[in-house]
């Protein structure tokens, strides 16, 4: 049997000539129905590039990506998508940024069927109560849940999640975890969850795998997540088993990051001197 999604020596580059930035090269992953895979990448390494890839916005230069064994060709409502940036429309409420996208998907539902669907998915972000506010009324944290519902509503085989808690302050970001976890068992989705926080990809996923840094990223190697589900944040932190996970992770991150000399911060030795103290020299003229 073919695998859900597969992704075979996919490579891409950008731009041609002196400008030409080579951003992912032979990309290789399976991904089996219902899994929840994290991907984790030094940033700018090519995370949305993937994604768009999968998303079918943008096509490989060589290779291929198949869904359910089948070539990706364009966007379909068989993948969902949830941006870095929350990308709602502006002048519609939440009911209507998630009716929008449900008419496109199921345009034969009647008014009462769409309403039913719309509230279903709003409430499984827990936004109910927000159904008639704009988006300029949310906090960001409701607005990215807005975009989870938008594309859970859709019914996608698989939904492919750039960061989307990153810019999220971290007690938001924590409970939306956990709502993406249960989101994730209750809807039997497929989950391809792009990150930059390894913390975050081991208290989700089914799979840890790091993106190496560009250009010409590649995934790397892969690390398994076993802890059971449903997964507790606070038992995970305290379990020996996190930590060493953790470790792993970082230090395999460190290592190819180290590799390619890219995201390695230089060391500076500073020379030993005193400042010189001139008084007035930085008075601001008025
Ligand atoms: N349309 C484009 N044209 C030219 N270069 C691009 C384009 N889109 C992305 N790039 C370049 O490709 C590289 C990868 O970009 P991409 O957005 O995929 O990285 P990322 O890992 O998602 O970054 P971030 O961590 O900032 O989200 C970057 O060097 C970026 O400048
Ligand atoms: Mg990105």
């Amino acid at each position: 049997m073919a695998a859900f999604l597969e992704l075979r020596n996919v490579s891409k580059s950008y731009g041609s000539g002196d400008t030409m930035v080579d951003v992912l090269k032979n990309v290789n992953l399976t991904i089996e129905e219902g899994e929840f895979i994290a991907i984790v990448g030094f940033t700018g390494s090519g995370k949305t590039t993937l994604i768009s890839l999968i998303a079918g916005l943008i096509e490989p230069d060589e290779g291929e990506i198949l869904l359910k064994g089948k070539k990706v060709n364009g966007p379909g409502p068989d993948r969902g998508v949830v941006f870095q940036n929350y990308s709602l429309l502006p002048w519609l409420s939440v009911r209507g940024n998630v009716e929008l996208a449900v008419k496109q998907v199921f345009p034969k539902l009647n008014k009462t069927e769409l309403a039913a669907h719309v509230e279903k998915f709003v409430g499984m972000v827990n936004l109910t109560p927000a159904l008639q506010k704009n988006p300029t009324q949310l906090s960001g944290g409701m607005r990215q849940r807005v975009s989870v519902a938008r594309a859970l509503a859709m019914d996608p085989e698989i939904l492919l999640l750039d960061e989307p808690l990153s810019a999220l302050d971290a007690l938001t970001r924590g409970s939306l975890q956990i709502e993406i976890e249960r989101i994730w068992r209750e809807s039997k989705k497929t989950i391809m969850l792009i990150t930059n926080d390894v913390d975050e990809g081991i208290l989700l996923a089914d799979r840890v795998i790091p993106l190496t840094p560009g250009p010409n990223a590649t995934l790397g190697t892969e690390f398994k997540i076993g802890f059971e589900r449903p997964r507790n944040k606070i038992a995970i932190n305290a379990d020996p088993n996190f930590k060493k996970e953790r470790n792993a992770i970082l230090a395999y991150l460190d290592e190819v990051g180290e590799h390619r000399g890219a995201s390695k911060e230089e060391e500076f030795v500073l020379p030993d001197i005193q400042p010189i103290v001139k008084p007035n020299r930085f008075v601001i003229n008025r």
